[in-house]
């Protein structure tokens, strides 16, 4: 396993992951009721921009960094800014959020995060960033194994993550679906979100057929192509996959991808939000 997130924080990947995951979070504060959130990729939670690994790629330059420049109307958008303004109180973006911190940001007191993390310095590094917070639980292990041992959780409400690296991009969509037919199968109302890279478009129909096929009421799909997605080893773009979403988070989303297109925009940036599935009405 060689993958490290460092090289990759803030890059528009995770500016369309972190815009839906804190819409999500907004969502499930809409009922005093507390939630669970279960991380099953963690990574170390906070990236310090200007250390070696985030200069030699400079990825957030051209993508957390644009966004915290624009002046959008998406409400999504703007709650993301405001979390990397919380992070970075002198201005700038120095220090990047991963999604535990963005998550833990975000929780009330009697919400809870559970984390899980494989890589021993990047696990080490979460415990260390949550020490001193009693609703954040890290779990060093693999996040897969925690959604046969966790779901359904206590309370019943709450979202699963699941964010994993794609080293080898096949065998990551097996595990995936088959973690998403195991935890739905646990715990049928749980929102699951799932993030996918995008390289070429071919590749990803077979995923795509199954996840459609999976037992979830609703499936949404969120994508944010920076490029034509006919480039095999870069990231076009990527993709959020939401099973069960709250209520109108479509809307929100619909709102924010355009604008994140616009901002990320080389030629041929596009996005797309379209129902796989869909059972709810209103
Ligand atoms: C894309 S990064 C996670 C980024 C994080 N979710 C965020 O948004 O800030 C993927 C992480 O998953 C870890 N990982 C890989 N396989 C894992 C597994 N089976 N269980 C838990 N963590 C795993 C990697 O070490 C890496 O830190």
């Amino acid at each position: 396993m060689n993958y490290r997130h460092a090289f990759h924080a803030g890059n528009h990947a995770d500016v369309l992951k972190h815009v839906v995951l804190l819409a999500l979070i907004e969502a499930l504060q809409r009922k005093a009721t507390p939630f669970v959130v279960l991380d099953t990729h963690a990574g170390r939670g906070r990236y310090a921009l200007h250390d070696a690994s985030a200069r030699r790629t400079g990825e957030a330059d051209t993508g957390a960094l644009r966004v915290l420049g624009a002046k959008p109307e998406a409400i999504a958008i703007r709650r993301y800014q405001d979390a990397l303004r919380r992070c970075n109180p002198d201005g700038g973006l120095r220090i990047y959020p991963g999604s535990p911190l963005l998550t833990a940001m975000a929780m009330r007191d009697d919400d809870r995060l559970i984390c899980f993390e494989t890589q021993p310095d990047e696990a080490r590094a979460l415990a260390a960033l949550f020490a001193r917070d009693h609703r954040v639980h890290v779990q060093h292990g693999d996040g897969y194994a925690a959604i046969k041992a966790l779901l359904p959780p206590k309370p019943r409400r709450g979202l699963v993550l699941i964010d994993p690296p794609y080293e080898t991009q096949e065998a990551e969509f097996g595990a995936v679906l088959a973690a998403l037919a195991e935890g739905l199968q646990r715990w049928p109302q749980g929102i699951f979100a799932v993030w996918f890279p995008i390289k070429q478009r071919r590749s990803l129909q077979r995923f795509l057929r199954a996840v459609a096929l999976l037992p979830a009421k609703d499936i949404l799909l969120a994508e944010l192509l920076i490029r034509p997605d006919d480039t095999p080893l870069r990231l076009n773009g990527s993709a959020m996959l939401l099973l069960n979403p709250p209520w109108k988070l479509d809307a929100e989303i619909a709102a924010a991808l355009p604008a994140l297109a616009a901002e990320f925009g080389e030629t041929g940036a596009s996005h797309r939000l379209e129902w796989l599935r869909r059972e709810t009405t209103g």
